[in-house]
């Protein structure tokens, strides 16, 4: 068979402003479940400056023309050029004029979720990053900004509520039982932040008065009858209106804020201006059926969206090279509201776990790339942990070093320079180069470098001088795009601490050369150097401490990130010795170094519970290998994991109990974030004491299983039973699918909880939950669920000795190529560290990866996965 071409790069260096503008976009669509005709009318003027206008080519995919009007008059056939791809206007005239062209699509079969489709009978969109040329042809590129009119007409029964950007001017009946609505966005846009909706939704609907004294009415449109699982999403939108007023001074600018929660979507959601399309996993919520973790992702996504309103849509990108600048800064801002609600310290140790686990990954393999990439091959494959949350950390990084002063009046001068813009990093930074007064030249390196650095310190002390002196030395290990790498700018936040002697005074010391020293004075000769506090590089570090000095660091440290950091420190220590011996067929030792530091952990566990959740929990087996870095044996892994979770759960299970039973349990439910921590505490010590075998644990386990009263605790606790209550298992996975069986986002923890199972059986119960009735390859969330929870969290057994996880999860995405390519490209990057593995499981990961590679039809998204894992 031919295999399938590879698709040509698009360079950031080849970068050319358009020919021509669009000035206004005027819409009509008349939706049809499978034949949908859309009129698309632009205005559009030369931006050439040349005499003779060249020919305005316009983007398409996979369209059907029917009829073309230039300046409102028939255009001959012979003065254009279209295929399904592309429409060519061949001489242009040399003044404004207008383009009405006329597509007819069918939501019902598109199956890629791209454009307009349908799901679960709502008509909606998508049009990030180029979904619009799959509605009309267009100059589909982000610094093409028009104002748009939208008249949606549809069958007034199948779609009561119609919706589109910006704010409604105009409806009314028409004949045959339809009806018509009227939406007008005077805000200049790119065609990708363009969405409609249509439907039979039921809503929930409130006010917001802005700062600016502006009445906006919000609402929330979900599937009828859920309309109560909104109200979560509601009072964080308000909140996150709120709060962008007070920290960024920004206000909302419509009359209307409306949000949508569809069931089929690629993504967590989508910041079109006005109207946000949501996963509807990231909208609804109740005590029943969403956990903790669910709430606060809901609170999160709520924000980040309604961000991007400022940063993202007011101001947006040229060209999908400069993603970050309005990913990463919208994700930084979004982290920033989260702290701000909840509580500071656990989210940043959860952004940083997160940050490794996905992006530190990222960049270690074949997939790494830049913040800000200077090629690509698909679009859809940017949308990556490095744009996102490194993004975020670089901006982090950008106001640590310019100080909260000088970053906040960079904002404040970048929203006001460059509103209306469709704008550059090169721009975003000269905003804080001009308040800082500072060069940004060598910090700019964040953006343009792949890889992670590494950081060795090492340490000696001056008795005489009483003097500690630090030597730091950073490295960033060579990523395929680059094989030398520059020294880049690192702020370090550090303080120190003794034994007994609790310290949270901080310095900030920044290393922008290959090698630098802190020196600190006036220390006692058992002080611990504390390095990189509150994660202020996005940084592998190592220091030549002592078990003993990390103990010190887990109790006196005054950076609640470090403490938490000494503690995992201490423990992958442990979990490294132990898998490499395990790794030789010997046996390891735990020791009670682990065991006696989460004592100290659950000691003074009620004075954060949240934190110490965090604290206690091992490190895990993805993050274990993600240390050791090369010659992988997931299996040696599971075990040290294993033996060091029952050796400190034995030792603790009493300790464990007892914190159990000393930590209030709220009958009410109730999500925020202190009743959350408790939630978490008490299944963290569960899971410990049920760990260490005690039999007493697994009798709570059971009874919080049966008896919870809110979907965190019943989910936790079936996760304990899942994994280690072998006679039980069965009957509480039954009783769950019973009780929540008509609930397809419930189904979807069910889905991933079992395809996370570290037992040789899972991959035939995989294949056997596929045929469920509540699963469905072509819907994302299920996907997502069962296949990618078994590519992403199950190490054990999608790196199966034999190959056979890497053959099914290489089968199941090509299927779901055939359908939707992003997913099934998103999936497929469960392969990224196939490089780290031990020869043998690395040979069959590459067998699978080259069987794919030669496959006929694959998508330019898989394609594009494919093809950079192999080289
Ligand atoms: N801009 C969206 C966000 O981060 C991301 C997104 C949603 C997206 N849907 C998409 C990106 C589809 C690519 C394709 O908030
Ligand atoms: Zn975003």
């Amino acid at each position: 068979m031919l295999r399938t071409r590879t698709a040509p790069a698009v360079r950031l260096a080849e970068y050319t402003p358009p020919l021509y503008q669009a000035g206004a976009v005027s819409i009509r669509v008349r939706l049809h479940p499978t034949d949908t005709e859309v009129d698309v009318t632009t205005t559009y003027l030369a931006a050439h400056g040349r005499e003779t206008s060249p020919p305005l080519v316009l983007d398409g995919e996979d369209l059907v023309l029917e009829g073309v009007l230039l300046n409102n008059a028939q255009l001959p056939s012979d003065a254009y050029e279209a295929t399904p791809n592309s429409f060519t206007l061949t001489a242009p005239p040399n003044e404004t004029f207008t383009l009405t062209i006329r597509t007819r699509v069918n939501p019902s079969a598109n199956t890629r979720l791209m454009g307009l489709y349908r799901s679960n009978g709502v008509y909606c969109t998508q049009c990030e990053a180029d979904g619009f040329r799959r509605i009309s042809y267009f100059l589909d590129r982000p610094d093409v900004m028009a104002t748009y009119r939208v008249r949606i007409e549809a069958d007034a029964a199948e779609c009561p509520v119609l919706l589109a950007n910006g704010n409604p001017t105009e409806a009314g009946e028409l004949p045959g039982g339809r009806h018509f609505a009227v939406w007008d966005d005077p805000h200049p846009k790119p065609c990708y932040l363009f969405a409609m909706v249509g439907g039979d939704l039921g809503g929930i609907h409130d006010r917001f008065r802005t700062s600016e004294g502006r009445d906006v009415a919000l609402g929330i449109y979900v599937e009828k009858g859920k309309e109560a699982q909104a109200g979560y999403a509601m009072e964080a939108l308000k909140a996150s209106m709120r709060w962008d007023e007070q920290v960024f001074a920004r206000a909302y600018d419509l009359d209307v804020f409306n949000i949508v929660a569809v069931s089929d979507f690629n993504m967590g959601a989508m910041e079109n201006k006005g109207l946000n399309i949501f996963n509807d996993k990231y909208v609804l919520a109740s005590a029943d059926t969403a956990t903790d973790a669910d709430y606060m992702l809901i609170e999160a996504i709520i924000a980040h969206e309604y961000f991007h309103n400022w940063t993202g849509n007011r101001i947006t990108c040229r060209d999908w090279f400069q993603l970050c600048l309005k990913e990463g800064l919208t994700v930084f801002r979004d982290q920033e509201f989260t702290s701000d609600m909840r509580s500071r310290a656990v989210k940043r140790i959860q952004d940083a776990k997160e940050l490794k686990a996905r992006q530190f990954v990222e960049d270690a393999g074949p997939l790494s790339h830049p913040v800000r990439p200077s090629a690509y091959r698909e679009i859809n494959n940017l949308y990556t942990a490095t744009v996102y949350e490194k993004g975020a950390e670089v901006i982090r990084m950008l106001k640590r070093l310019i100080g909260a002063d000088a970053f906040a009046a960079g904002m404040d001068l970048y929203f006001r320079r460059h509103d209306g813009d469709a704008a550059t990093i090169e721009q975003f930074l000269a905003c804080f180069a001009e308040t800082s007064g500072r060069s940004l030249d060598q910090f700019a390196l964040w953006y343009a470098q792949a890889g992670t650095p590494q950081v060795v310190a090492t340490r000696s002390y001056d008795a005489d001088l009483r003097r500690l002196t630090i030597r730091l030395r950073q490295e960033t290990p060579p990523t395929p795009d680059e094989a030398e790498k520059k020294p880049l700018v690192l702020p370090v936040l550090f303080g120190v601490a003794s034994p007994g002697r609790p310290s949270s005074q901080d310095d900030l010391y920044v290393l922008d050369a290959a090698e630098g020293e802190i020196i600190v004075d006036d220390v006692a000769a058992d002080a611990v150097p504390s390095l990189f506090r509150d994660f202020s590089a996005p940084v592998n570090f190592e220091i030549d401490l002592t078990d003993r000095d990390l103990r010190t660091l887990a109790a006196e440290d005054g950076d609640a990130f470090n403490r938490w950091q000494a503690l995992q420190m201490l423990a992958m220590r442990q979990l490294k010795r132990m898998t490499s011996a395990f790794r030789e067929g010997g046996t390891a030792d735990p020791g009670p170094a682990v065991s006696e530091a989460v004592a100290a952990v659950l000691a003074c566990a009620q004075a954060d519970p949240a934190f110490a959740a965090l604290a206690m929990a091992l490190p895990g087996e993805l993050d274990i290998a993600r240390e050791i870095g090369r010659d992988v044996d997931p299996d040696a892994v599971f075990l040290a994991r294993r033996t060091l979770g029952r050796s400190v759960g034995r030792t603790l299970a009493d300790a464990a109990l007892k914190v159990y039973a000393d930590t209030p349990a709220s009958a009410l439910y109730k999500p925020d974030a202190l009743s959350a921590g408790r939630r978490a505490l008490r299944n963290a010590v569960l899971d410990l004491a049920v760990t260490g075998d005690s039999p007493e644990a697994l009798d709570l386990a059971r009874r919080q299983f049966a008896e919870a009263g809110n979907m965190t605790d019943r989910f936790a606790a079936l996760a304990i039973l899942a994994r280690k209550d072998m006679a039980g298992r069965d009957a509480a996975l039954a009783s769950f699918e019973q009780r929540h069986g008509g609930s397809p986002l419930v189904m979807d923890k069910w889905f991933s909880l079992q395809a996370a199972l570290p037992e040789a059986g899972t991959l035939d119960r995989v294949r056997r939950l596929m045929s469920h009735p509540a699963f469905s390859l072509a819907n994302p969330n299920r996907a997502r669920s069962l296949i990618g929870g078994f590519a992403m969290s199950n190490p054990t057994q999608f790196n199966r000795a034999d190959g056979s996880g890497f053959v099914f999860v290489a089968e199941m995405a090509l299927k779901i190529d055939k359908a939707n390519p992003q997913v099934a490209a998103r999936i497929m990057t469960a392969f990224r560290s196939w490089r780290t593995l031990e020869t043998g499981r690395r040979a069959k990961a590459q067998e699978t990866l080259h069987r794919l590679a030669n496959e006929g039809s694959l998508s330019r998204d898989m394609r594009d996965i494919v093809d950079r894992s192999l080289a």
